[in-house]
């Protein structure tokens, strides 16, 4: 299921650009790596679903540089059943049957290798941006004046005045800075692997292509292995070296897909002729797959 043909650079002519392969094997155990997994939730009662079924993928640790992962699929896929059982969240985690492995080793739960950013901004009401960005940090013991300035930072990063935003309330910022203090809030912990579920999917299209700047700037910064859940096959491309489609009943990885890594601002990349050539192929395969589930007898 791996390497389906994918343009490389957004600046060579379709037709020459050849598919990005997958870097040679230096040994490293993989960021994530489901094995098998299936999750049925309430299993053996009359409200018994079984979400996905057999899943196997496996998400390099590029030394240095890390990878975006975008997974795309009809709703109720199961994709934040994946997303939030790699955070080793209940009730998804653990699997009903098979094994998930980050960072070589088996899943036991949550860990501080891993950081979730949700699609509801998910702040705590009443502490400023700053106490927000710095709750992790407070929880890990950082001495005060240390978080605060970490915190300062981070603000920064993610494109606010730390003068101007970081004593304000969550109730204070629009949906954009919002998600700007999540991501801050999670990167400030440099997590090896950031787990985000629909964290644009509530803004407008222009914020939603700042942010996807943002991300990648930052995400270059921190070399860390992105997981990024979205129903935007645009978002999918832009961000992804890899996307990850999923279909439905029972949920499952369909298809993989390498894409060219993400160079030019969103902008730039989505007036390009490879750009569009890729999300009409990925577009015309979740039409099939959800065409696929709605026929009688599924
Ligand atoms: N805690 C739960 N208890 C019982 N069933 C659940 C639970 N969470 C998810 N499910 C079921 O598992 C399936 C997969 O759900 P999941 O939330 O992973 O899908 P999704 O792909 O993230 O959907 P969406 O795109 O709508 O967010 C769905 O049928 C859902 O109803
Ligand atoms: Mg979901």
């Amino acid at each position: 299921m791996n390497g389906e043909a994918a343009p490389n650079r957004p600046d060579a002519p379709a037709s020459m650009r050849p598919a990005p392969v997958d870097p040679p094997g230096d040994g490293r155990p993989a960021a994530v790596e489901f094995r098998g997994v299936t999750k049925i939730y309430n299993e053996g009662t009359p409200r018994e679903a079984v979400a996905i079924r057999d899943v196997s993928f496996t998400i390099p640790d590029l030394p240095d540089k890390g990878e975006i992962s975008t997974f795309l699929g009809p709703s109720g896929c199961g994709k934040s059943t994946v997303l939030r059982m790699v955070a080793g969240l209940e009730p998804q985690f653990p699997p009903t049957s098979g094994s998930v492995h980050v960072l070589g080793r088996e899943l036991v739960g949550p860990g501080a290798d891993r950081g979730m950013v949700f699609q509801d901004y998910t702040s705590f009401d009443n502490r400023t941006v700053l106490g927000n960005v710095i709750f992790g940090l407070e929880c890990r013991g950082v001495p005060k004046r240390r978080r605060e300035e970490e915190g300062r930072e981070w603000i920064a990063r993610v494109g606010l005045d730390p003068r101007r935003d970081a004593a304000k309330y969550p109730h204070e910022l629009s949906g954009g800075m919002r998600q700007r203090v999540a991501i801050a809030r999670t990167l400030v912990l440099r997590p090896r692997i950031i787990l985000m579920d629909e964290p644009f999917g509530a803004l407008d299209p222009a914020t939603r292509l700042d942010m996807q700047d943002l991300l990648v700037r930052l995400w270059r910064e921190v070399e860390a292995t992105v997981m990024f859940i979205t129903h935007s096959v645009e978002e999918a491309v832009y961000l992804g070296d890899r996307v990850f489609v999923m279909a439905t009943t029972p949920g499952r990885i369909a298809a993989e897909i390498r894409m060219p890594a993400a160079e030019a601002p969103a902008r730039e990349t989505q007036v390009e002729p490879w750009f569009h050539e890729q999300v009409n192929r990925l577009q015309a395969q979740l039409e099939g797959i959800e065409a696929a589930a709605s026929r009688p007898g599924k």
